[in-house]
């Protein structure tokens, strides 16, 4: 089978060429074997009517080939737009996959699935507009990002502060600027990495950056203006959330929406956790990456641990693999 045909992508993409060709080619056929038959005893008008079918056959097959040859070179530009090749992985979500998300959204939000629907395929293109036009990536599955940034702004957050633990490249922070500003809040940005030049996940070892683009404080700045006037006027914060001196800095203020996706080791996620518990607003969004991906089992590890003790945190659901929570006051 050739390899264009075993991927899902190509196969939806050409199903309707393979429809067509069932309908031109299938039908045909079956007339022509009975016309083959009645040649075959020497009826003379037969043999012309078969002649003319097998005409008219050549001539489909040869628009057909030219169909094929168009949608297979449509598909490569589709491929490079979407496909996983220098980013986290593919962001070619199925229609069910898609509606799973959908589902999960409103369910975690408790809002209508046609906003879940609507702010789900706004962040889908966010996502790909800022990976086509910024410098790295953003971390994570397409259903696990587009989740994060659908579900935070229907959430209703307190108020606009944002504080992200873990930025990376600074494009998933500047894709949720533009999901709450869309949703009519203006937010201010806090982020936190020690922005060390490679990304720092303790207890892993350091593969290659898919995208080779360096994880620096200029990159993330760049990325950041893509979120608007609110990406450059962020505060980025050099250092681990556990630092004292980051920990003082950053405490200035309760935040609206905490998004815990820095260090992911199970200490790491407890530590992020007993922070966020201090400096959350009364109803603000504790936003927890990664949590039940069996990659990173100290997510989910530290949270139900910190969430079986005396917490201001109250447990909303999932979005593929992130945990929602809410403060108390
Ligand atoms: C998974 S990436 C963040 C991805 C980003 N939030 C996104 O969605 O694209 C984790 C980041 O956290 C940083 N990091 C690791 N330990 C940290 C810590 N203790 N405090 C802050 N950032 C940390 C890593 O260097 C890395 O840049």
């Amino acid at each position: 089978m050739s390899s264009l045909f075993k991927n899902p992508v190509a196969r939806r993409l050409l199903r309707p060429a393979a429809s067509l060709v069932d309908q031109r080619v299938q039908r045909p056929v079956s007339r022509l074997r009975k016309d083959l038959d009645r040649a075959a005893y020497g009826d003379r008008e037969a043999r012309e009517a078969l002649r003319r079918e097998l005409d008219g056959l050549r001539e489909e097959l040869g628009s057909l080939r030219e169909e094929v040859t168009g949608l297979r070179v449509r598909q490569f530009a589709f491929d490079l737009l979407f496909e996983r090749v220098g980013r986290s992985g593919n962001r070619t979500p199925t229609r069910q996959e898609h509606e799973e998300l959908v589902r999960e959204i409103a369910a975690v939000s408790g809002k209508d699935a046609r906003f879940a629907r609507r702010d789900a395929a706004a962040a889908f293109r966010s996502v790909i507009a800022l990976e086509s036009l910024g410098l790295g990536r953003l971390a994570g599955t397409t259903a696990n990002v587009c989740g994060k940034l659908a579900a935070i702004p229907l959430l209703d957050p307190p108020n606009g502060d944002v504080l992200e633990i873990g930025t990376l490249f600074g494009l998933f922070s500047a894709a949720m600027l533009r999901m709450m500003h869309r949703a009519g809040v203006e937010p201010r940005l806090t982020v936190v990495d020690p922005l060390a030049g490679s990304q720092l996940q303790p207890g892993t070892a350091s593969g290659a950056e898919p995208t080779g683009t360096p994880v620096r404080l200029d990159v993330v700045r760049a990325n950041l203006a893509l979120g608007g006037t609110a990406g450059e006027l962020a505060r980025v914060h050099q250092g681990l959330s556990g630092d004292p001196a980051v920990r003082e800095a950053v405490s200035d203020r309760k935040y609206g929406v905490i998004v815990v996706d820095g260090d992911h080791t199970a200490a790491g996620v407890a530590a992020d956790l007993e922070w966020a518990e201090l400096i959350a607003a009364p109803g603000g969004i504790v936003v927890l990456d990664d949590y039940g991906d069996p990659g990173w089992a100290g997510v989910q590890e530290a949270a139900d641990e910190h969430l079986a003790g005396p917490t201001r945190f109250e447990m909303l659901g999932r979005v593929a693999t992130s945990a929602f929570l809410r403060a108390r006051d």
